[in-house]
């Protein structure tokens, strides 16, 4: 055998290796609490680790452009009947790299270059990919965004309507990546009615609820809804499109190949047929249960030490702290925070504008310590020492909190020995 298939990664490249390690152990030692973040079963990891990456495929199960793709296919037709099955669809695409990647084909399919699209505000909790300008979604289209209640954290439906009425946008989108209440879909999908609009929820934060029954699904009021594997899914690094209307499959197909992608990365489409098949287990429903309480759980401590929240709590996996009132920003919080191994990013919050150095808000998600089994006891706990933290800004605050980390992780452990 050649010794480049046979060496290990310790004997080839100690750098490397050793970086691995490192992270291995970091996020052992460490609360992750970054709410786009979750941690994937061996299962998932076996399968981005296997040597069908080496195979190199185009096109959809059944009409590929290479030969050999027999057993991609069988991984492929399986991811696309279990995401249908799991989110009750006609159509789905595993196929996109990204999160965004499964946006841009759904724009490249929908919108034409010039006309209007009207998505969540960047600092009420909406995502780049939906219009930011340095975005390429922001270049070609003309992007208009509708923001939240000021005083309240929330969609106002009303108002909403009538910017849509106004702007009269091609593409209505809903969802983000820090709006941490439920979306009202059914009126969105009234709304866009009314102005012969098309309508996507982007669900990539929420789509591992709404698999699990803890969040009402988009699916039947949305045209198209996308998604990402990572974050409450629990999946590798990947983006999905769904849709209810199977008429929308001849559009989609060819807006992710040729449209937007190339070859697809079969390695990643085996481990999103796994996360897939684990969602599909009645495990998965108590486990999203248990995100959604845990959060609650997370919001109310933090409310107890005097945090103020935006939206006065949650209904998804994500707690968003405005810090302005403690005369604080989100970034010199995440920095305390992670001297206690406590992970976090800072975050705009609604009408944040401007310098992310200066951005209030810091943003929590507890999917991934739910994974590792933390209950609402232990978030019980973080909630006060992170009130703790902020509140104090003490050596000695850090300390104890520190003590107490390592606690629950060393009671928590990932994986095991690798
Ligand atoms: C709402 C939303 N859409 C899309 C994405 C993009 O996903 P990716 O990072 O896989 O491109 C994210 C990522 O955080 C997101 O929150």
């Amino acid at each position: 055998m050649e010794p480049h298939l046979r060496n290990k990664l310790a004997d080839t490249d100690p750098l490397i290796s050793q970086a691995l390690l490192d992270e291995a152990a970091r996020q052992n030692s460490q609360i992750e609490l970054i709410a786009s973040e979750n941690i994937v079963s061996r299962a998932v990891l076996d399968a981005l680790g296997h040597v069908m990456t080496n195979k190199t495929l185009e096109g959809y199960p059944g009409a590929r452009f290479h030969g050999g793709g027999q057993f991609v296919d069988v991984v492929e037709q399986a991811a696309i009947d279990r995401a249908c099955e799991l989110f009750g669809c006609e159509y789905a695409n595993v196929q996109p790299h990204s999160g965004s990647q499964a946006n841009l084909a759904v724009f490249f399919a929908l919108v034409k270059p010039g006309q209007r699209i009207l998505s969540l505000d960047l600092a009420a909790g909406g995502h780049l990919s939906h219009g930011l300008g340095a975005n390429l979604s922001g270049r070609w289209f003309e992007a208009n965004h509708y923001g939240v209640d000021r005083e309240t954290g929330l969609i106002d439906y009303d108002q909403l309507e009538s910017q849509a009425v106004e702007i009269k946008p091609a593409l209505l989108i809903a969802g983000g990546s820090a709006y941490p209440r439920v979306i009202d879909f059914e009126r969105m999908a009234a709304i866009a009615k009314k102005i012969d609009a098309r309508f996507l929820v982007d669900m990539a934060h929420i789509a591992g609820l709404v698999a699990g029954g803890a969040h009402p699904s988009p699916i039947p009021h949305a045209d198209i809804v996308t998604c990402t594997t990572t974050k409450t899914l629990r999946g590798p690094r990947g983006g999905i499109i769904l849709s209810k209307d199977g008429g929308w499959r001849k559009k989609l197909q060819s807006a992710v190949f040729p449209g937007v992608q190339g070859s697809i990365h079969t390695q990643v489409i085996a481990a999103k047929a796994i996360c897939l098949g684990e969602a599909l287990r009645p495990d998965f429903r108590i486990y999203a249960q248990q995100v959604k309480e845990n959060a609650a759980t997370l919001a109310a401590a933090l409310v107890a030490q005097g945090i103020k929240i935006i939206s006065g709590g949650t209904d998804t996996h994500i707690v968003l702290l405005d810090l302005s009132p403690n005369g604080m920003t989100g970034k010199e919080a995440e920095i305390i925070l992670s001297r206690a191994n406590i992970t976090s990013n800072k975050n705009p919050i609604p009408y944040d504008v401007g310098n992310p150095e200066k951005w209030a808000g810091l943003r929590l998600g507890v999917a991934a310590a739910t994974t590792r089994g933390f209950g609402q006891e232990e978030f019980r706990w973080l909630g006060d020492i992170i009130g703790q933290l902020l509140m104090k800004r003490s050596d000695d605050a850090v300390n104890s909190a520190r003590g107490k980390v390592k606690e629950f992780c060393d009671a928590f452990p990932i994986y095991g020995e690798a």
